[in-house]
């Protein structure tokens, strides 16, 4: 992709304290996370009625019960009792048909209803008006998002062009995953970063990543990137002449071989998207991927990657392909972390004011810039809504 199509974007450094700055993260926890749709599940996981999932978003203080209701309907509440504020749900996931506090015992329905309590007749406040507080919940692709704040658009919208595509992603027909869930010392954003430029693969990945590399291409460098608002894509090159580890092109052999027999084989097999803030999805039939980068603080984040599957394993060779897939997902991770962490060592020691981006690590700078624009929104609003100081003489008066 040429430079001259990224320039757009600016060219100028990037602060370094937005990657390793307690008071920045603050204003993202209000500026980014509540201001944005969540990717947190997938519909997979709640297949009946009366299926819950419970997360955690501790960028918000939130916990959440997700739960499929009698009527089918997948719903987002607080998981925080109307009556004195007791969290419901302790398992992360389950089935059943209400919802009962531990402490003194009210029952909420799989509608979030409050449907008894005991010797509610003492109390000031009508039934109706203690339900569980809800939380906007969409769903694309097969894949769950929460608005924790007050959307301004509907998830579809937000997304524009990339909803239909990511329904055209093999997640969307997924009805299991394989997952793996890891806590690292760094930034979401630097962690994220490192997925979204191919800069570094001949140097971190020369053995796992060289299939992505090329004499055409010797850094791999996307052949198509796109944006939309804070969302982006792009088109991951192909090798025409690729050089995999005898083992790689047996397992991916066979699992594009599934893909092609399960219709999860789409057209998006060498597409990325990454979805503001912290989500990304590879459409990619062989090693249908997604990533999403919490941030525990500002420099420790919780990752979730996920790789979604279309029907059980019926056969060792299928058990086989997955495990592969995941193995090798866990094995080029492994080789980031590394150098990831100490990125974000070296940004702790306050040593940089600025950080660079070249063109093209132009999905990073587009993050960036995603970011900041809300951030400088936010504290717009907040000086906007600060309380004017009051002079002696009218404090006197
Ligand atoms: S706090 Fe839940 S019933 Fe009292
Ligand atoms: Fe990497």
């Amino acid at each position: 992709m040429s430079d001259d199509s990224l320039a757009w974007l600016g060219t100028a450094p990037i602060p370094a304290a937005p990657y390793h700055d307690p008071a920045w993260f603050e204003l993202e926890r209000e500026a980014v996370f509540r201001r944005a749709w969540l990717q947190i599940g997938h519909v997979c996981e709640l297949p009946d009625s009366g299926s819950f999932i419970r997360r955690e978003i501790e960028a918000l203080n939130v916990s959440l019960l997700i739960v499929r209701g009698r009527d089918g309907e997948i719903r987002a509440f607080h998981n925080v009792c109307t009556h004195r504020g007791t969290q419901l749900v302790e398992e992360e996931s389950g089935r059943r048909g209400t919802f009962s506090c531990p402490y003194h015992r009210w029952s909420f329905g799989t509608d979030g209803a409050l449907l008894a309590a005991p010797d509610f007749d003492r109390f000031f406040v009508d039934k109706a008006d203690c339900a569980l507080p809800r939380v906007a919940l969409d769903i694309c692709g097969g894949l769950i998002f929460v608005h924790l704040g007050t959307p301004d658009k509907g998830l579809r919208d937000d997304l524009g062009p990339y909803a239909t595509m990511l329904d055209g992603f093999p997640a969307a027909q997924a009805t299991t995953f394989s997952e793996y869930v890891y806590e690292i010392d760094a930034n979401w954003k630097l962690t994220y970063d490192n997925f979204q430029e191919n800069y570094h693969l001949r140097f971190i990945h020369p053995r796992s990543g060289a299939p992505a590399v090329g004499e055409d291409n010797p850094f791999g460098y996307p052949v198509k990137m796109g944006f939309h608002g804070p969302h982006r894509t792009q088109t991951i090159w192909t090798n025409p002449d690729p050089a995999p580890q005898p083992v790689q092109a047996q397992s991916f052999g066979r699992a594009a071989r599934f893909a092609m027999a399960d219709g999860t084989a789409g057209p998006h097999s060498r597409d990325y998207l990454a979805l503001f803030p912290n989500f990304f999805i590879l459409g990619s039939p062989a090693q249908p991927f997604s990533h999403t980068v919490w941030p525990i603080d500002a420099r420790r984040s919780r990752g979730v990657i996920r790789l979604y599957w279309k029907g059980e394993d019926d056969c060792a060779s299928r058990r086989y392909a997955r495990e592969y897939a995941m193995a090798s997902a866990r094995d080029i991770h492994a080789e980031d972390r590394d150098v990831i962490e100490a990125g974000q060592r070296g940004l702790n020691s306050g040593a940089l004011k600025h950080i660079h981006f070249q063109a093209q690590e132009a999905l990073c700078r587009h993050l960036f810039t995603a970011v900041d624009e809300r951030v400088q929104a936010y504290r717009a609003d907040l000086a906007g809504t600060a309380p004017r100081p009051v002079s002696r003489a009218e404090a006197m008066a």
